[in-house]
């Protein structure tokens, strides 16, 4: 007995030596190397809420890692959406990158302590990619507010303008960043992200691009979801103090509530988040988070405080709206069904992944559902999402359908939307639909921001 308890002393030293610590992220810029050995570290010593990964390589072969992180981190949950934050997609943005650093300690070691945190990462899971153009952060030579090289990929290629483009043709070169992105959405049924930037302060929502059909002519271009983007920017905007003010840089922008419809700043073409809310069923936003696009080191903490409230808040938003599954008479899970909400019909409509699952993000109120099973007359259903509570979920809805899934061809096929300029194919499209204005004004603003 007494060597036995003696053993346990010893077990229990052991284990007290192996638990991780506080981990204690410095508040300093990581390069490739220092950013990988802490991700490997919070890896290893998190190992059960979280899972490593790298979804491909720059030019220069760094490797764009992701660290995910939840309650079940290698593999989707049927019912636990998923969520992503990308940064440092223009390399000499330097603040997401940090700041998604320090959200990850942040989430890593409040679980299981803190009980708001431990609630959204057993019902969410949350993807981070701290830099998604590691050879651009690595290229800055003199930091600067303003005025850097690394912008580009190591090819110069601008990211943010490389991805297909739904309203023109957009002959680009598609670079391994951006392949490796595309790739990896169509991986996980992605639900809401943020790609984070800098260079002014504000939270722009899609589209980036338009036209007559979106308010192109009105200097604006709106999605059908509009009060969902309105919500997930203020969301973000309204919890981050000098973000919210909208005026705070010194470069003259004013941006009523710290928010702005991407279009109406200024239009791009082949951004990231248009892509992912026409081709990826998947609501991004684009957050600029520093007038400063490398600011020192030392200022670092004040942006952390600045935007921790706001980073874990726009995670919770993923719970908007309704989610659930359908399924063939026999309880068989249907894939490639279309769930759309009356009304506000996607470009590309969003369809059940192979679980049979759909997430659609909105704010409480009464909808038509409307679920179109390919080759059969629409099932609508009229339902009201409650008003918001902390819960964690979204509102669920299952729908059973009275077919046999293996019956049915028309599931078996991939209905994937083509890539082409598909807004073209709009009744009201023109050729001619926008603002002359911007046509001076593009050159100029296109090198700063977003
Ligand atoms: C991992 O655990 C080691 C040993 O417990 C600790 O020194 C280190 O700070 C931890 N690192 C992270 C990133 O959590
Ligand atoms: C989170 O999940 C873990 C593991 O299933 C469970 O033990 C814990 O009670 C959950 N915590 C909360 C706050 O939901
Ligand atoms: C696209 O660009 C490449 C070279 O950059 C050119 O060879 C090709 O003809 C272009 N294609 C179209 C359809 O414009
Ligand atoms: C329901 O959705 C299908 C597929 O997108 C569409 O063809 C049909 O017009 C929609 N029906 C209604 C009443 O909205
Ligand atoms: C919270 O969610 C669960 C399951 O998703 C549901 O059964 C429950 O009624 C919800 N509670 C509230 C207060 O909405
Ligand atoms: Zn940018």
């Amino acid at each position: 007995m007494r060597a036995r308890a003696g053993n346990m002393d010893f077990a229990c030293l052991w284990l007290g030596l192996l638990l991780p610590l506080a981990a204690a992220l410095d508040f300093r810029y990581h390069h490739q190397e220092d950013m990988e050995a802490f991700l490997k570290r919070v890896a290893q010593n998190y190992s059960s809420i979280t899972h490593l990964h790298s979804i491909g390589k720059s030019v220069r072969g760094r490797n764009l890692w992701v660290l995910v992180v939840g309650q079940f981190p290698k593999e989707h949950r049927v019912g636990i959406p998923e969520f992503k934050y990308v940064a440092n997609m223009h390399g000499d943005e330097t603040v997401g990158r940090e700041l998604l650093l320090h959200l990850i300690d942040y989430l890593v070691t409040s679980y299981g302590k803190d009980p708001d945190i431990t609630k959204l990462m057993n019902s969410t899971r949350i993807h981070i990619m701290p830099s998604m153009n590691p050879d651009g952060f690595e290229a800055v030579k003199k930091p600067d507010c303003f005025y850097n090289s690394g912008r580009g990929n190591y090819n110069e290629y601008d990211l943010n303008r490389n991805f297909p483009d739904a309203f023109e043709h957009n002959n680009v070169s598609r670079q391994p960043e951006t392949l490796a992105v595309m790739k990896w959405l169509k991986t996980e049924t992605f639900v809401l992200s943020a790609n984070l930037h800098g260079g002014a302060l504000v939270a722009s929502y899609p589209f980036d691009n338009g036209v007559q059909a979106t308010g192109a002519l009105l200097s604006r271009s709106l999605t059908p979801d509009d009060d969902v983007f309105q919500h997930l920017a203020h969301t973000y905007a309204s919890r981050n103090p000098n973000m919210m003010k909208g005026d705070q840089c010194k470069n003259k922008m004013n941006f009523p509530n710290g928010i702005t419809n991407g279009y109406a700043w200024y239009p791009l073409q082949g951004g990231m988040q248009d892509f992912n809310y026409i081709w990826a069923q998947c609501f991004e936003i684009t957050l600029e988070l520093s007038c400063c696009k490398y600011p020192r080191e030392e200022k670092l903490p004040y942006f952390w405080n600045d935007n921790k409230a706001s980073l874990i808040e726009y995670i919770k938003q993923v719970h908007l709206g309704i989610k659930g599954q359908v399924f063939d008479q026999s309880g068989n899970p249907l894939p490639n069904v279309i769930v759309e909400v009356q009304d506000r019909k996607h470009i590309c409509p969003y369809r059940t992944n192979k679980f049979g699952e759909y997430y659609l993000l909105l704010l409480p109120g009464s909808y038509v559902i409307n679920v179109t099973v390919p080759g059969h007359d629409p099932h609508l259903t009229k339902i009201v999402i409650p008003e918001k509570s902390q819960n964690f979920s979204a509102f669920k809805k299952d729908f059973i359908f009275p077919l046999r899934r293996q019956s049915d061809s028309v599931l078996v096929s991939n209905p994937s939307c083509p890539l082409v300029p598909l807004y073209r194919a709009m009744p009201s499209y023109s050729a001619a639909t926008k603002p002359s204005l911007f046509l001076f004004l593009v050159p100029l603003l296109h090198m700063f921001f977003k």
